[in-house]
């Protein structure tokens, strides 16, 4: 069993809510850009959710979950001080961060939350980090003070205007990557990108003509998180990969955008009836 011992709404509309969970063994080993499958309890299901954080003295890790269906509203109802049921990892590879010198950031929506850890990291090696974190509107924006603190270029906008720029982060990503060259700056050697997987597809097609290398965290359907089940293939650069041990991190340049679109939609009547079911038998409420 699995500690909470801190619990923390991200944003107004609490969408996204931060848990700290005691996990020595996987506080020890944690790193930036890899995951972890929880279950609530015996009979949950396997969720994976990002690394966000890792505290090795205190042994626990951080994660920041948005309440996206059945199981992690009812991740959402649990409070400080009560247990879950598993907690595996970590999982996947760390992202690469060696020989980077100046490195475009993009989050989107709880994607933030997941490269919050990565643009950290780097900022503490001392790579110069832009972050563009892009949010549907004010209400959900996270982490204004942390991204802040971690970026030497914070830029935040929302689609409707009503936090920060008015936009996409496509348009923004294009604008720094234009003026690096208008001002003779040195050009971005890596931008990494997390959001919703429309978002990283479109992203991909502003870095191409430049030939920025262009590194995105994938999140397709995944089970045993291990490579066995073949749940979370993907095809990169013609080639089958699984996300859960070959990424979760790949070149976006060789990423069949359109093969992962088509599976992710592929369970969606069975998430909507999973969610309706829960909230039916539990008023939205966590009942065990
Ligand atoms: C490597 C990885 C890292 C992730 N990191 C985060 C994170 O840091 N924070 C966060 O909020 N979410 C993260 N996710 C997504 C998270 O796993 C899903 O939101 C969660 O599984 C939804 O489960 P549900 O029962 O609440 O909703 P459901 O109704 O079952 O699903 C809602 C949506 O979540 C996705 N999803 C559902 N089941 C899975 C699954 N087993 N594996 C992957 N995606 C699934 C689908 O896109 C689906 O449309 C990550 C996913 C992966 C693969
Ligand atoms: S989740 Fe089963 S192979 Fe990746």
């Amino acid at each position: 069993m699995y500690k909470v011992v801190t619990k923390r709404f991200l944003n107004d509309s609490k969408s996204i809510c931060l848990f700290e969970i005691e996990a020595p063994l996987v506080a020890r080993h944690a790193q930036a850009g890899q995951f972890v499958v929880f279950r609530l309890d015996e009979q949950g299901e396997r969720v994976p959710v990002s690394v966000a954080g890792y505290d090795r003295e205190k042994g626990t890790v951080t994660v920041m979950v948005q309440a996206a269906g059945k199981t992690t509203k009812m991740l959402h109802t649990v409070e400080e001080g009560d247990y879950i049921s598993d907690l595996v990892g970590p999982l996947g590879k760390a992202t690469e961060m060696d020989d980077l010198r100046k490195v475009c950031v993009v989050g989107g929506g709880v994607g933030c939350a997941i490269a919050y850890p990565i643009a950290k990291e780097m900022h503490e090696r001392g790579i110069n980090v832009t972050f563009i974190a892009g949010f549907r509107s004010a209400d959900i924006v996270i982490l204004k003070e942390e991204l802040k603190a971690v970026s030497d270029k914070l830029i935040m906008c929302t689609d409707d205007g009503s936090y920060g720029k008015k936009g996409f982060t496509t348009v923004f990503l294009k604008e720094e990557i234009e003026a690096n060259i208008r001002d003779n700056e040195m050009q971005f050697d890596r931008v990494i990108a997390i959001g919703p997987d429309i978002m990283m597809k479109f992203l991909a097609d502003v870095t191409r003509p430049y030939g920025i290398k262009t590194i995105i965290s994938l999140d397709p359907i995944m089970v045993d998180g291990t490579g066995m089940c073949g749940c979370c293939r993907v095809i990169v650069g013609g080639e089958t990969k699984f996300a859960c041990v070959d990424g979760p991190d790949f070149d976006a340049h060789e990423v069949d955008f359109d093969s992962l679109l088509k599976r992710a939609a592929f369970y969606e009547d069975e998430q909507k009836a999973a969610d309706q079911h829960i909230c039916r038998i539990t008023g939205g409420k966590r009942n065990g």
